[in-house]
């Protein structure tokens, strides 16, 4: 027998007398699950590595001298297994006692009450009374570990779960057991905040009520809420969640898979309102989620919603109605039609639209009979480039590569649960990791990274070619993954690196490698965008030259779906010039943004959870999103919205001609998709020679509505920063903190200098969309990576 078949062999194993089958090497704690059978644990989780550190397992083993931990032991053919044995209870019984010593027994008060698994196992397999004469020692309480995460120190039962999540999972290490002994307690590292994407998993890993959610804390108890199995809308990745409602209000998200899996699949609560799918437990990401798809949430519910149809430039006021504002769009769109042509309606959106909504938007620029429409916001080129070349990647195909190549900016900040499975490829030794960017990646394991940012991309990735062709050469049936941000739509770096990208790809299938290359959208749902066709017509323009044009005042109406283009448009003058002189500007969304202080007229959008339709994930598969909520004040859905403009313009508002969206993604043919890629191929703009250049940087928790008007995020969102190069702060004389203002040839910044070892030498970062700033202030259309023309360090005012 070859030893892929030895590894493959089922073994017999009999537990409490049943027998079972399971492949050799399942542990007893798994096989006696198939069984039926229940083995208590605490540090056990089917997602993290065996640690055997609580001891709450132990089960008896024929021919065994002591009893043995279940989540440590793997199976052998023929084993015996007894979890009820006396020996076994009364084990059972002294941990449970043993744990209980120093627990406060403030059940009623926890969060976790009544999805506790101390509660239920000291209900199961607990002693009945207590023996305990003395006080508990107390320890502190609601330690607050970091943003979004509460420790309660005298909760914790130290099974390391999150510590072990943290260090393999997250590879991020930031939470140790501090102290030793009696001690013990969970901590962070060096006393840092616990903060980086990804600590809402450790809350929810822990099986007591020891880590919770600051959101969420003391806002609801378990069994008043409702669940609802859902997706979050907020990345391309589109990862499963579980939504709780409490009296029609959404208390918190968790991921779908992870009630069934914390609880060990023993809980006939939390079975009854899991909802398996397909879906769950995610070959996109194993069901973690990543800390803005969990806590960004409260936006949906925030006061600073738009409640009415607003107008009036400037000074918004009220409109009567619908009818109203919906008649004003309409009389504009019909003047601008009738005085200047069709040309002069520009629209904009559909990357934050389900792919109905999306098809509709493009359905209505038909009906006006404008070809400039176009759903790219950002600098993003395309979503899919990886359909024209036959070469679509999966997010279940990185779990499998032998290689993985990351170009551009950092994967965590636009498709976070993506990045954790690079980072789990890394530091399992999996994958050698290549990263070519302007910023330095912090993944374990092989990984070789070049800085380069924009035009020096291409040449970064042929410069690594022949080592990533070196590292998949001798390996059988290798496989190799690339991931491409797909950005430089405007400056035209996305053509030159797009084509390095499919040389690449080329030369490693050459070599015998099976390639995959998957290209995050910039939004949510640009792929479904894409799908949509919401791209420029034939002959029209794409976002960029609509705004040219309205900047020079040729447009008559600019309709902006889902759109804040003052935060994420790469040239922030270009859309305030287009703003001010396009004389209608519509914008359609969940609050008053930036850009829709200067519309004239504001309609009300509602988030995802109280709309239908479908989403289309990075992947580019079709999910089905149902309205868990009725449409809440006077806003409206975006597809209603659109369907009523439609009829108003004596258009079909049911739009028979458009195709279900995931036909209309599976009709993307190569064809089509080589024409949204040649959008890309604008001109290649001239390298820019300078000692240090801007560089945007994209931030998972940039700018845009759902994370400004989140009262949790808005506390945490990052303050302007301008990060340097220690290198570069020292030529320059900046220190960390500083406040440094910057100037380029399109504006200036005033921030506090971040010296960052992970900014490529001679950028100078500035992140997307921050508090108090943006990248966009200083780069134009026709520069996207100007150079620093002064850089002049702020000695603060001494007064008085
Ligand atoms: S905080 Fe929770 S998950 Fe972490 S060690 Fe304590 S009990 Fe376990
Ligand atoms: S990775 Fe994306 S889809 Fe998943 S939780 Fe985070 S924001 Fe939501
Ligand atoms: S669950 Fe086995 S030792 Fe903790």
């Amino acid at each position: 027998m070859s030893d892929a078949a030895a590894s493959e062999a089922q073994v017999t194993v009999t537990i409490d007398g049943r027998t079972v089958r399971v492949p050799k090497g399942t542990l007893v704690v798994e096989a006696a699950r198939q069984a039926g059978i229940h083995i208590p644990v605490f540090c056990y989780h089917p997602k993290l590595k065996p640690a055997g550190v609580c001891r709450m397992c132990l089960v008896k083993v024929e021919k065994m001298p002591k009893l043995v931990p279940a989540c440590t032991t793997p199976v052998t053919d023929g084993m015996v297994v007894d979890t009820r044995d006396p020996e076994v209870q009364e084990v059972q019984k002294g941990i449970l006692e043993f744990l209980l010593i120093n627990h406060p027994l403030d059940c009623p008060v926890c969060d976790k009450g009544g999805e506790c698994e101390l509660q239920d196992m000291t209900f199961n397999y607990g002693p009945a009374t207590s023996r305990l004469a003395d006080a508990k020692v107390r320890r502190r309480k609601a330690v607050e570990l970091g943003p979004f995460i509460v420790l309660d120190e005298e909760r914790c039962i130290l099974c390391r779960r999150c510590v072990r999540f943290d260090d393999e999972v997250a590879t991020e290490a930031q939470l140790v057991i501090g102290e030793r002994a009696v001690d013990s307690v969970v901590t962070t590292a060096g006393g840092q905040p616990y903060a980086h994407y990804f600590t809402g998993n450790a809350a929810e890993l822990c099986p007591v009520g020891a880590l919770t959610s600051a959101p969420y804390r003391f806002r609801a108890r378990p069994w008043d809420v409702s669940p609802v199995a859902s997706f979050c809308t907020l990345c391309p990745i589109h990862c499963p969640v579980r939504l709780d409602f409490r009296h029609g209000r959404l208390m918190r998200v968790v991921s779908q898979g992870a009630p069934e899996e914390n609880t060990f699949g023993t809980r006939g609560l939390m079975a009854a309102y899991h909802t398996p799918s397909e879906d769950v437990p995610g070959a996109r990401g194993m069901g973690w989620l990543c800390d803005r798809g969990r806590f960004n949430y409260q936006y949906v519910q925030s006061p600073q919603r738009v409640a009415q149809p607003l107008a009036g430039r400037g000074a918004l006021k009220e409109l009567a109605g619908w009818d109203e504002a919906l008649q004003r769009l309409e009389q504009a769109i019909r003047r601008a039609v009738a005085e200047h042509g069709p040309g002069s309606v520009g629209i904009i959106g559909g990357g934050a639209l389900l792919a109905e909504e999306a098809a509709r938007l493009r359905r209505l620029a038909e009906a006006i009979g404008t070809p400039n429409r176009d759903h790219r916001v950002a600098d993003q080129a395309v979503a899919s480039l990886a359909t024209p070349s036959g070469r679509s990647g999966r997010v279940a195909d990185l779990d499998r590569a032998d290689v993985i190549v990351l170009v551009g900016q950092p994967l965590v900040e636009q498709a976070p649960v993506l990045d954790l499975a690079v980072r789990r490829a890394g530091a399992e030794g999996r994958a050698a990791i290549f990263a070519v960017g302007p910023v330095r990646p912090r993944y374990r394991g092989r990984v070789r990274y070049v800085p380069a940012a924009g035009f020096d991309m291409a040449a970064a990735l042929r410069e690594i070619a022949q080592d990533v062709a070196a590292a998949v050469a001798g390996v059988k049936g290798a496989r190799s993954f690339i991931v491409w941000d797909g950005r430089g739509a405007w400056d035209g770096s996305a053509a030159a690196v797009g084509e390095t990208v499919l040389e690449l790809a080329g030369a490693l299938e050459h070599g015998g490698s099976e390639v995959h290359i998957l290209v995050p959208g910039a939004q949510a749902q640009s792929r479904a965008a894409e799908a949509a066709g919401m791209l420029p017509g034939p002959g029209g323009l794409d976002t960029a030259g609509m705004l040219k044009l309205s900047a020079e005042g040729r447009m008559q109406v600019l309709y902006l779906v889902g759109v804040n283009l003052l935060e994420t448009f790469p040239d922030r003058a270009l859309v305030e010039a287009a703003l001010s002189r396009t004389p209608f500007v519509a914008v359609q969304d969940l609050f008053v943004t930036e850009t829709a202080r200067a519309a004239d007229l504001v309609l009300p959008a509602v988030p995802s959870i109280m709309r239908s339709g479908t989403l289309v994930d990075i992947d580019g598969q079709t999910h089905r999103l149902e309205a868990v909520l009725p449409p809440d004040g006077a806003g409206r859905p975006d597809g209603e919205i659109l369907a009523d403009l439609l009829r108003r313009l004596g258009a079909d508002g049911h739009d028979r001609s458009m195709p279900p969206p995931s036909e209309a993604v599976a009709a993307l043919s190569p064809a089509e998709a080589r024409r949204i890629w040649g959008v890309a191929n604008g001109p290649v703009m001239a390298h820019p020679a300078a000692a240090l250049r801007v560089v945007p940087l994209v931030r998972l928790y940039g700018g845009g509505g759902t994370v400004e008007f989140d009262p949790v995020f808005r506390k945490h969102r990052e303050p302007v920063a301008v990060w340097l190069n220690p290198a570069d702060a020292e030529r320059l004389g900046v220190r960390q903190g500083d406040e440094v203002e910057v100037r380029t040839a399109h504006g200036e910044i005033r921030a506090a200098a971040r010296i960052e070892a992970s900014i490529c030498e001679g950028s100078l970062g500035v992140p997307v969309g921050a508090a108090g700033g943006s990248a966009w202030q200083l780069t134009a259309l026709s520069n996207p990576y100007p150079a620093v023309l002064a850089l002049e360090v702020r000695t603060p005012e001494v007064v008085g």
